[in-house]
């Protein structure tokens, strides 16, 4: 056998010995239980801790107010939308909260009473607060975290959540 054959020969067995190794890997991902497909999946909805934001008395329909969770680093704000909406809660199901930084870069975001969207002045994404921080406009790829919340019998408003990952952070898990 010459030279070259002997190297095409060589190339030939390492090509085959990669594919077997890649079927190997395909094999064993195809027998992955569901909870661990899940978890290779990554689901966005991770656990806080619940933190109080408010009181359903402290809000006034389309007026934003300031709030920060799960830290004081995470600025966001709790809304009262006047009509019921995805993730919404409280007696009219229209009460909900989102972060104002940018899931594009972290800009901070101001409200719109007008269109009630979140918008960025960084790179013009903006976000639909009726409709769960669904991304409309602009340079961001997820739609903007949604604080989960739920209202005690006193009114209280508590966040235990997010619906995605808040900017800055590599895991939504503190
Ligand atoms: Fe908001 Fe770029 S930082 S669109």
């Amino acid at each position: 056998m010459s030279r070259c054959s002997r190297m095409v020969d060589l190339g030939r067995r390492r090509f085959l010995r990669g594919g077997a190794v890649a079927a190997a890997g395909a094999a064993s991902a195809a027998v992955m239980s569901p909870r661990s497909a899940d978890a290779a999946a990554g689901s966005a909805l991770l656990e806080y801790p619940e933190n109080r934001l408010g009181n359903v008395a402290d809000l006034t329909v389309n007026e934003p107010l300031d709030i920060a969770y799960p830290d004081a680093d995470s600025p966001g704000v709790l809304l009262k939308l006047g009509q019921p909406v995805e993730g919404g809660v409280g007696p009219d199901g229209d009460i909900v909260a989102y972060s104002v930084l940018c899931p594009h870069k972290g800009w901070l975001m101001a409200y719109n009473a007008a269109d009630r969207t979140l918008n960025c002045p960084g790179h013009f994404s903006r976000f639909d607060c009726e409709a769960g921080g669904q991304q409309i406009w602009g340079h961001a790829t997820q739609n903007l975290p949604q604080f989960t919340l739920r209202v005690d019998d006193k009114g209280d408003i508590y966040a235990d959540g997010a619906s995605d990952l808040i900017f800055g952070r590599p895991s939504n898990v503190l």
